[in-house]
């Protein structure tokens, strides 16, 4: 999410981080180590590496992507580059089950919501059908519900007041959470299993929730409603995710604060929750009028039992989902796993905020193919680090470890419970590097390095760049490309010092203004600003979504794809654009490359676009009806791979 009131929440780090200044004395340090390696200014080493160890241009992934670019735009329709069809697959309020209650816009009840699509599409991810088959023709379309906009669910209604009275809360929480849905291609498109077991919705409603790793029925997780500590009823903003190596979606717990209001006890509590921006009135009041957990007076602790990683098992449908606390607690935007050369597994995420950290998590255990028991509580055991870059080249994942360096008893933390719990916090200590909003943030399949996307940061003032973030301010959002060393050919995602380069800077490389760098000529129509979300094809080839373009450039939020090695990698082109007030989430391929997915999130959510006057009423297009956010999937009119 970004647009408003979302897209301005402020910054709510004010811990110290070493000023450029320092971070040039480090670099200046090191040079005279390295004996003649140049660095002459902070783009010096743009897209190449101080330790010269390999250059991270280098790669045998390349594959020329052969489509028309298509121009800027900002209208109430999408646009996608020529010979692609785009199918509308579902939309908010859709029935998920044969025979399930149609959507009724502005008189829903919760009940049927619970029955429905949610609202604001986020992550997407496809799970082939059966299960490890492959297939890319059927399969599950997993989905995250991201939040609400309650002016443009019903006539003159806003976030709090009176007009959100009980009912519309509830209709509000079972339109957030997840859905699974089965899915097929057919002759006539992508088509919705209706009668299918898998279909499910779990919302903020109602859906039961396990909770499992170091935090897991500490005293800081209870509530009156569970003096256990280990059963939280549902999940919410639910933004990126992930999908692990034995077949779970990983879905990501984001912006928290929104949704909690009141005033606390004062104590270290407090002090705890106004570090992730918990503070009196959360921009859903409404919640905590009519739900005591969301009143921070009489549950102080709910709030310690959101922002976690969510693990969803889409192949069993009376599986309970599990909040993976090892992982820690932040506005964590995604949650993407890759493989390492000796079979463990490290999961990234961004904590999307202005100055917050980017982090990875590493099992201790191993993933086994043929044992599907032993990874089903993987994620529990591990080390969590945050990311530390230390010069142009070069940087350092630092572990987030009770007991170890500042994380002990004389720092507020008597356990690896209060580390994860207060991720943020024990960051800070470790003197994370303070980013422009890290987003999405993944690993290539094949090369294994990992695109780490920061969206921008208007705010970051001169005197606070640092090395991984240059600009003050940064409107346009930047990609960071961090290469893990290989152990025999294969990326070790388990190091702890990495190599790095810039893989683009956004904005206009043509107005020098913009302080914009990509690795090779961009077109007029080609060059981006605030990136979000990625996905790599089978080629290995980065697609890009944006969310901020209309406000940041003036032209839709759109779909760009660039090669990530060869003559022409990092030349980013324009795809697809969406509809006026949407942004562009969760691209995801089929296996085959040749079905492309995007959630088209927010559409017609501009200033004084309203339930009644709403600026676009995609994609019905029909009076009465407001717009809604939907899942679209793009193939080729001749039937081939998406690129190509
Ligand atoms: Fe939900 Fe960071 O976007
Ligand atoms: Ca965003
Ligand atoms: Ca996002």
């Amino acid at each position: 999410m970004s647009h408003e009131p979302f897209d301005d929440d402020g910054v709510v780090n004010t811990s110290h981080e070493p000023a450029i200044a320092d971070i040039i004395e480090a670099r200046l340090s090191r040079r005279a180590i390295l004996k003649g390696v140049a660095t002459a200014g902070a783009f010096g080493l743009f897209g190449g590496t101080v330790s010269g160890a390999r250059s991270v241009t280098a790669g045998k992934d390349y594959a020329a992507l052969a489509f028309s670019e298509i121009g800027r735009f900002s209208d109430d329709t999408h646009h996608v580059a020529p010979g692609y069809n785009v199918q509308v697959l579902i939309r908010w309020g859709d029935p998920i089950r044969r025979g399930g209650p149609q959507f009724r816009p502005g008189a829903q009840t919760a009940e049927e919501q619970e029955q429905q699509f949610g609202m604001n599409n986020d992550y997407i991810a496809y799970m082939p059908l059966p299960r490890g088959s492959g297939s890319s023709t059927r399969g599950l379309l997993c989905a995250n519900h991201e939040y609400t906009i309650p002016r443009l669910m019903w006539p003159r209604a806003s976030g709090s007041g009176a007009t959100m009275t009980r009912e519309r809360v509830e209709i509000e929480m079972s339109a957030h959470g997840l859905s699974v849905l089965e899915i097929a291609r057919t002759a006539g498109g992508w088509r919705l299993a209706g009668g299918s077991p898998y279909n499910r919705r779990i919302s903020a409603r109602g859906a039961v929730m396990g909770v499992a790793g170091p935090a897991a029925g500490h005293t800081r997780m209870r509530t009156n409603a569970d003096p256990s500590g280990v059963r939280i009823i549902g999940t919410f903003n639910n933004c990126a995710g992930g999908v692990t190596p034995w077949g779970t979606v990983l879905s990501a717990e984001e912006n928290i604060q929104f949704y909690f209001s009141g005033k606390g006890a004062p104590g270290p509590e407090e002090a705890a929750r106004r570090r992730y921006g918990i503070a009196g009135r959360g921009f859903y009041e409404a919640w905590a009028r009519h739900f005591e957990r969301f009143d921070l007076g009489k549950e102080p602790n709910e709030p310690n039992r959101f922002g976690w990683i969510v693990e969803v098992d889409p192949y069993d449908p009376k599986s309970v989902p599990v909040k993976r606390t090892a992982l820690g607690r932040f506005k964590h935007e995604c949650a993407t796993t890759a493989l390492s050369h000796d079979g463990r597994v490290a999961v990234y995420s961004g904590d999307d905020e202005r100055m917050e950290y980017v982090y990875k998590f590493v099992t201790r255990g191993r993933y086994d193919p043929k044992n599907p028991d032993a990874n089903r509580n993987l994620l529990d055991e591990g080390t969590l680090y945050v990311a530390k870059f230390l010069e142009q080249g070069r940087m350092r994942w630092r572990p987030l470890v009770f007991g170890e360096g500042p994380l002990t008893a004389a720092n507020g933390f008597t356990s690896q419970a209060d580390v994860v719990i207060e991720a943020r916090r024990a960051a800070d200590l470790l003197g994370a590097t303070p980013m422009d909003r890290p987003e999405d943030v993944e690993a290539h399949p094949v090369t294994g390095r990992v695109y780490v996307v920061m969206t921008s940061n208007a705010r970051r003032k001169p005197g606070e760049v640092n090395v991984a973030n240059p600009r003050a301010p940064n409107r346009y959002g930047h990609i960071i490309e961090i290469v893990p060393p290989l152990v025999g050919g294969i990326p070790d995602h388990t190091a702890t010092e990495c190599d790095w380069g810039f893989f683009l800077l956004g904005g206009d490389p043509a107005n020098p203004e913009h302080g914009a760098r990509y690795r090779n000529p961009v077109t007029a129509n080609g060059w981006l600003c605030a990136p979000d979300n990625v996905a790599f094809d089978p080629r290995g080839r980065i697609w890009i979504a944006t969310d901020g373009q209309d406000y940041v450039a003036g032209f839709a939020d759109s779909v760009y794809a660039a090669e990530t090695s060869g003559p022409r990698h990092g030349a980013t082109r324009c795809f697809f654009a969406a509809p006026r007030g949407a942004e562009i989430c969760g691209p995801e391929f089929t296996p085959d490359g040749k079905t492309l997915f995007l959630a088209i999130q927010h559409p017609g959510d501009e200033k004084g676009s309203t339930y009644d006057k709403p600026s676009t009423r995609w994609p019905d297009f029909r009076e009465g009806v407001p717009p809604r956010p939907s899942v679209v999937a793009i193939t080729r009119a001749d039937g081939g791979e998406i690129g190509n």
